[in-house]
């Protein structure tokens, strides 16, 4: 790995903050330094970066297709990819809810990774905590990991703004393997799995829910503050995430993109 970086850890579990990079020049030895940081810790935290969305959009097409959302646009014409978060002294709400999850796990091919820039940062509040599908699924005991990597889950995206939509519904498996590290982690959230495959609601709520309250202990979550032009770079697919909505009154934006996974 580039021997200019300094890598800090947050937690035992997931996370590092990767200073040192300078993410306008986009040269292969930075993507796979980042792919690298990635696959070690999961999610990571690039600071010093002043990018504008299409230098944001131009980094994450390095690492694949971009995910053009459905039903949100508040991005800008020309560049739809990349969606502008914000939060408005006057909103009582934060973009993506208060609740852990992972992006776009209602598609097939699901949410890749997540790249969200810090423009207008308030001076306290508004973190973003993550958690480790792969430390939660690890503590669990061995009968229930077997049992789990023989179950599929069914995850829907069925409202939009507080309203009812015609849903996407898709089937994962409830347990997958790091590609690179081959560790294995839960892939179920809160807000998109609503049950397990050929199972009722009700049969599935209290294991998904026991799972959830794993996945959301503070031995395998770290929280990151924000400062402006920070880059925070996530795996969907080993993570779950969660803005945390703490300070009324603020303003708060961000603009994020994210890549979808191939197969
Ligand atoms: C998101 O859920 O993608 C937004 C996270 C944040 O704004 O902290």
């Amino acid at each position: 790995m580039n021997s200019k970086l300094n890598i800090t850890p947050v937690t035992g579990s997931l996370g590092a903050i990767v200073e040192g990079l300078d993410l306008k020049k986009l040269d292969g030895e930075t993507v796979t330094t980042i792919q690298q940081c990635l696959d070690r810790f999961l999610v990571i935290k690039i600071p010093d970066q002043q990018l504008d969305r299409f230098q944001l959009s131009a980094l994450g097409r390095k690492f694949g297709k971009h995910f053009h959302h459905p039903l949100v646009h508040n991005g800008c014409d020309d560049c739809p990819e990349v969606l502008e978060l914000l939060k408005k002294p006057q909103d009582t709400k934060v973009f993506g809810g208060e609740s852990w999850h992972a992006d776009i796990t209602w598609l097939k091919p699901a949410g890749y990774l997540s790249f969200l820039h810090g423009i207008d940062i308030p001076e306290v509040g508004g973190d973003t905590s993550f958690s480790s599908t792969i430390s939660a699924f690890e503590k669990l005991s061995s009968n229930l990991q077997n049992l789990l990597s023989k179950l599929n889950a069914i995850h829907a995206y069925h409202w939009s703004e507080g309203k009812q939509i015609e849903p996407w519904v898709v089937e994962h498996p409830v347990v997958r393997a790091h590609p690179t590290t081959g560790k294995k982690g839960l892939y179920i959230n809160r807000m998109f799995t609503t049950r397990f495959s050929d199972m009722t609601i009700a049969e599935s709520n209290p294991l998904l829910e026991y799972l959830f309250n794993q996945m959301e202990k503070h031995d395998v979550t770290c929280r990151f503050k924000w400062n402006k032009g920070d880059l925070l770079i996530w795996d969907n697919r080993f993570t779950l995430h969660y803005p945390i909505n703490d300070t009324p009154g603020i303003t708060r934006k961000m603009i994020r993109t994210s890549i979808m996974e191939t197969t």
